[in-house]
């Protein structure tokens, strides 16, 4: 993390709480992230389904959307977690492929960190190239 402001903690904590906001009446697996700018600011983001499936945003989506449609361009790291609705995460919550993608889209893949918590108080840490090797495009690159 270029700048973590040693705020690991603080972030996956913080994706725990946006889960409990997430709308998954479909799937029942609610899922909550929460995406720390070089600036220092939090957004958080939590999962949104929709009747017609296709509609529905995931949770780190839906923290970048927010973060980008306020002015954000530089981001330090993400925390994701997830898991059945009304349980505690029984494992890791890794991005989706799409999810990775936006992040290629804003972030250096080699510094931009994405923690996978299994508790609030254990996760492991991955840079953006580890989740996605030879990801295409970015920063407004084709
Ligand atoms: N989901 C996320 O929000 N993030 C992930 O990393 C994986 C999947 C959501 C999409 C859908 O609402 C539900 O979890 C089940 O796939």
């Amino acid at each position: 993390m270029k700048q973590n402001h040693g705020r690991e903690k603080e972030l996956v904590e913080a994706a725990f709480a946006a889960r409990e906001k997430a709308y998954a009446p479909y799937s029942g697996f609610s899922v909550g992230a929460a995406l720390l700018t070089e600036g220092g600011e939090i957004y958080t983001g939590c999962n949104i389904e929709n009747a017609a499936f296709t509609p529905g945003c995931c949770a780190e989506r839906a923290a970048f959307f927010r973060a980008v449609g306020e002015g954000e361009r530089n981001f330090a790291a993400i925390a994701v977690a997830g898991g059945k609705t009304g349980e505690a995460p029984a494992s890791a919550c890794p991005p989706c492929g799409v999810c990775r993608q936006v992040m290629q889209e804003f972030c250096d893949p080699a510094t931009f960190l994405i923690l996978l918590p299994e508790s609030p108080e254990k996760w492991k840490t991955y840079t953006l190239a580890e989740l996605l090797p030879l990801g295409f495009g970015g920063h407004g690159k084709i």
